[in-house]
């Protein structure tokens, strides 16, 4: 019995000298101590032996089971502090170390210029005011006096949802919105997308975007369209830039023009940017035709107005260099990166 004692305090001493984690030091407890244990299972033949081993063979039972117990003790302090040990080292904060960087995300060239337009125009008393552009054929067409029938619809092709229903092929549209809303004084622009079923090349893309104009009130007058779009575009380019309007025609308007300014480059002489004509053609305008006013509700004898609209894209494209519009919707990095 007493070799048997010896041999489990040696084979404890040996297995928790190795043991590793505490599940496996509980298992070891269990193993040479719990009730079905190595331990007990000795003690257990106590009953075999003479009087006299008996106290003898109680007491190495007992010098053994408190030797396992005090290593066991040491073992799971021993534990205990290397994981504790282990969790400090793995989150472990080192405030000197170099942040991951941030890619910060910026405008787009056509938000750009699209917001430094609208700064432009509400700080000349305008408001800003969007509508739809999935829109009626009524708001889109009829109301802007361009009739089922009418000719200048030919160069407005869109895509229809249905013979009602189409996407907007222009801004103008929230003109009749807004006027059929609200009564005059109206002074409003209106930015947004708008839709064409032409095929995609450098100078052509079945969305792009526009900028309406609309004001009205009493006594609205051409020198009003004039004044305005002027200074709209000394803003927009600088104080020396020149400006021309030249007849035109528009079903909403009466009498129409476009708005011209003087190629930047060769000051009217005519060179490749302007493609030899001097002027660069920036807008359409006009006065509200009478028509317009009454189909959307405003008394054409009390009330007049002028309006315009503007491409978004191609004054982009001139303020940055950009020769290709496609550039603007295929989202490359490359190109983004640079405004
Ligand atoms: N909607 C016209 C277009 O897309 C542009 C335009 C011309 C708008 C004259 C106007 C205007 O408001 O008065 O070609």
């Amino acid at each position: 019995m007493k070799d048997a004692l010896e041999k489990i305090r040696q084979a404890a001493a040996a297995e928790l000298a190795k043991c590793a984690d505490s599940k496996e030091l509980e298992s070891l407890r269990v193993k040479f101590l719990g009730k079905k244990g190595e331990l007990t299972g000795i003690l257990k033949q106590m009953g075999g032996l003479s009087p006299e081993e008996r106290p003898r063979m109680g007491q190495l039972a007992n010098e053994v089971r408190a030797s396992i117990e005090a290593t066991l003790a040491e073992k799971q302090t021993a534990l205990k502090s290397a994981l504790l040990e282990r969790q400090l080292r793995a989150e472990r904060l080192d405030v000197t170390m170099p942040g991951g960087e941030i890619r910060m995300g910026k405008p787009h060239p056509l938000t750009l210029v699209m917001d430094e337009i609208k700064e432009i125009f509400l700080g000349m008393g305008f408001d800003v005011v969007t509508g739809p552009e999935v829109e009626y054929d009524r708001y889109n067409f009829e109301m802007l006096n361009m009739p089922k029938d009418h000719p200048s619809r030919d160069t407005q092709d869109t895509f229809y949802i249905d013979s009602n229903i189409l996407l907007r092929t222009q801004t103008s549209p929230v003109q009749a919105r807004v006027m059929e809303q609200t009564q005059p004084p109206i002074r409003v622009i209106s930015p947004g997308r708008v839709y064409r079923s032409d095929a995609i090349d450098a100078t052509h893309s079945p969305l792009f975007h526009q900028i309406e104009g609309l004001v009205v009130d009493k006594g609205i007058t051409m020198a009003d369209l004039k004044g305005t779009l002027e200074v709209f575009v000394k803003r927009l380019y600088g104080e020396d830039a020149v400006v021309r309007f030249r007849p035109h025609h528009f079903a909403f308007t009466e009498p129409s023009a476009e708005l011209d300014t003087m190629c930047f480059h060769c000051h009217g002489e005519g060179c490749r940017l302007c493609k030899g004509e001097g002027w660069i053609e920036l807008l359409g305008c006009g006065m509200v035709n009478p028509k317009v006013l009454k189909n959307c509700g405003i008394d054409p004898e009390v009330y007049s107005g002028f309006a315009f609209g503007m491409g978004l894209e191609r004054v982009v494209m001139r303020r940055f260099n950009i020769d290709d519009l496609r550039l603007f919707f295929e989202n490359d990095l490359r190109f983004l990166d640079q405004f």
